[in-house]
């Protein structure tokens, strides 16, 4: 065969094989904190080997051990009268999760780094472009973010096409739901690579395209600033709004208890971010009393008083 049409078709068949689908069996979760800890779990609850990293041993000590605490009351649920069966589950889930300090180290042997760290850009750019160094060619990256595009944070990495969006929902090992984000540089294979990763930690995903707050925030956040409005405007108490929308429209949380529940600091994080992008949109106007709460440190329920007190 001549030499041109050798390489061509070694061009093709590389081609095809970076075409398969990726099947995800060893996962790397950067960030213990409520969300990382929960998307470990679930993963390795589920027959993935598992490396939690944080920036400390403290920190991660302590993501062991919401873990573990974790794994026990779904074990309990599980296995409701067969304790044997219960403990073989929680040793079993423990033995595939192991926590590091060094990303760099771990994801030598991974197929999926997930990204669960602060909400900050910038941050977020430093450490996928020191991973994408280490990373091995077919490791697929991405990131939990609310409320950045997963497109800015992909464009740190020379691998736009093996990153896409993986959005969980708290409380991770609860929370059926998974957004899949595909980017317009997100290769196809990719996000079914990550889809079918999703089904196997046994969620269900959805696909969504890389617009602000994907579906449900999307949705749910407007609906709870309109609340908010509703109630500055003094048309109806904060605790008659909450019982309207639970005896009216069926929600199991008003939107007031939700908001004390996810914070008022994120709520209005994710608000002026959007706000931002496009300021003449009515459903992303800020709030002068969420903002007035947020200034006091009246966060929601970590704080012991949002709209509601809780001390
Ligand atoms: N909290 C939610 O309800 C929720 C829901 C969906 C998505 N998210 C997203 O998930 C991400 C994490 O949120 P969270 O609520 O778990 O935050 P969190 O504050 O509970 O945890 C973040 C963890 O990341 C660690 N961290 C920070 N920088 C790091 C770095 N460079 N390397 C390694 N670890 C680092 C911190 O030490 C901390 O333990 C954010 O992007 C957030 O937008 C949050």
């Amino acid at each position: 065969m001549a030499s041109a049409s050798r390489q061509l078709l070694a061009r093709c068949m590389s081609g095809s094989a970076a075409a398969k689908k990726l099947v995800i069996k060893h996962v790397t979760v950067i960030g213990g904190g409520l969300m990382g800890s929960g998307i470990a779990q679930v993963a390795a609850a589920t027959g993935h080997t598992v490396v939690l990293v944080d920036q400390t041993d403290d920190i991660l000590k302590k993501s062991a051990k919401g873990i573990e605490d974790s794994l026990k009351r779904v074990a309990k649920k599980m296995f409701a009268d067969k304790p044997e069966a219960s403990s073989q589950f929680i040793q079993k889930t423990l033995s595939n999760l192991s926590t590091s300090t060094d990303a760099a180290t771990v994801v030598h042997s991974t197929d999926l780094v997930v990204e669960a760290i602060v909400e900050n850009l910038e941050v977020k750019h430093e450490l996928f472009k020191r991973l994408d160094k280490f990373a091995p060619e077919h490791t697929i990256f991405a990131s939990n973010t609310s409320s950045l595009p997963i497109t800015d944070i992909a464009n740190s990495t020379t691998r736009q096409d093996r990153f896409g969006g993986l959005h969980f929902f708290n409380p991770v090992p609860m929370m059926k739901l998974v957004e899949v984000i595909k980017t317009p540089m997100t290769s196809q294979t990719t996000f079914e690579s990550l889809v079918d990763f999703s089904r196997a930690l046994g969620k269900m995903p959805v696909s969504c395209k890389d617009t602000p707050g994907f579906v449900v925030n999307r949705l749910l956040v407007p609906y709870l600033m309109e609340s908010v409005r509703l109630y500055e405007r003094g048309h109806a108490s904060k605790e008659d709004i909450d019982i309207a929308m639970k005896l009216g429209a069926g929600y199991p949380m008003g939107p007031f208890e939700l908001l004390d529940y996810v914070g008022l600091d994120t709520s209005k994080f994710i608000i002026d971010g959007w706000h931002k992008l496009e300021p003449d949109n009515p459903l992303f106007a800020p709030s002068e009393l969420l903002n007035k709460l947020v200034a006091e440190n009246k966060l929601g329920k970590k704080t012991g008083e949002g709209f509601y007190k809780y001390r």
